[in-house]
């Protein structure tokens, strides 16, 4: 019998530079990812230049790492998986091109994968002493929340590898409004782990209240006018004390995050909710989805927080989803 697919996932639609290997869709053999945040922090934001060009330098050197971490190399490799869409264009390009040429060259299929729906998926890598086999991981049908820097999307995932969007964000990201407040805060790029740390020292003395969007009726949210609520605060009255500010923005975000992720496992009779993206790493947010999910009855999956952030495991799973039937089974 022939050994589970494996695949090598390259990851580069933002700032970092991953490569991992991962097998029958949930085994991460390895997974490395090289940032060049430190050097887009000074601006306030990611510099697009800056990012592609270190993705240029560190492509080789971490596909490299990622195989040899593996223990397999090249020649144990079914197939090549890349982050096609969405991202910075320039960044995009360069793990494209360098896919697309490593997997003509090696006579290898080449999977191009949506960025978002990784993230989605990323709940379902299998943790480290959790059982084996591809079908295990979330009960489907599952929700899948993914709040990222660039997007804020709600996925109904009726089984493995299939996703329907079933609620966007309609202005800002959840992310960027992290990234924006904190900006207004002085707190520094990226904004959210700053206001996630901040807000857990102040926990319950949040005094401002900063509504957010409800869209009532819909799965989608607005996170600009919350940003603008925060603006005209900090115009008004000062900074002050940033930490009340930051933990009563965090409170509303957390809240409408938290209210439509279980209205669409209601709406969508979901047996479980997945979360994923760099917003995932965020505390508050993890600790409402537990609770909640508890209250409930829903199962609950929140990745490692290595795992939320973007990374090249969640493309290399989701890939096997995508081969022909023929290639993933024979
Ligand atoms: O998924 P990601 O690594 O990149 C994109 O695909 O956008 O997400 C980055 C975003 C940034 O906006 C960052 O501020 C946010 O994730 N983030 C957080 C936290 N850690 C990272 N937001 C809130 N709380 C956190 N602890
Ligand atoms: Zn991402």
């Amino acid at each position: 019998m022939r050994r589970p697919v494996t695949i090598l996932g390259i990851e580069t639609s933002c700032d970092e530079t991953g490569a991992a290997v991962v097998r029958a869709g949930r085994e991460m053999l390895s997974s490395v990812v090289a940032s060049s945040l430190e050097e887009h922090r000074p601006y306030g934001g990611i510099i697009p230049e800056i990012a592609s060009r270190r993705q240029m330098e560190t492509i080789v050197p971490v596909v490299r790492q990622a195989l040899s971490e593996a223990g397999i190399g090249l020649p144990g490799i079914d197939a090549v998986a890349v982050t096609a869409r969405p991202g910075l264009i320039g960044s995009l390009l360069v793990g494209l091109s360098f896919a697309r040429a490593l997997a003509r060259e090696s006579g290898l299929p080449l999977v191009e994968v949506d960025h978002i729906e990784a993230h989605a998926y990323a709940g379902f890598l299998r943790r480290p002493g959790e059982k084996e086999g591809l079908g295990d991981g979330p009960p489907l049908p599952a929700v899948g929340l993914v709040v990222s820097g660039g997007h804020t999307s709600l996925f109904l995932l009726p089984r493995l590898g299939a996703f329907e969007l079933v609620g966007r964000t309609r202005d800002d990201a959840a992310g960027e409004a992290f990234d924006k407040v904190a900006r207004i805060l002085d707190l520094g790029y990226p904004g959210g782990p700053a206001i996630d740390r901040l807000a857990a020292e102040v926990e319950d003395r949040a005094t401002p209240v900063f509504p957010c969007a409800e869209l009532t009726g819909t799965l989608d949210f607005s996170f600009s006018g919350i940003k603008t609520s925060v603006l005209y605060h900090v115009r008004d009255s000062g900074k002050g004390d940033a930490g009340p500010i930051a933990a009563a923005f965090q409170k509303s975000v957390v809240g409408v995050l938290c209210r439509k992720a279980f209205e669409a496992c209601a709406r969508y009779g979901a047996r479980s909710l997945v979360l994923g993206g760099g917003v995932a790493c965020n505390s508050a947010l993890r600790r409402c989805l537990e609770e909640e999910g508890g209250r409930r009855g829903v199962t609950v999956t929140i990745p490692p927080r290595e795992w939320c952030l973007d990374n090249a495991a969640m493309v290399a799973g989701l890939a096997v989803h995508r081969l022909p039937f023929r290639e993933a089974r024979s």
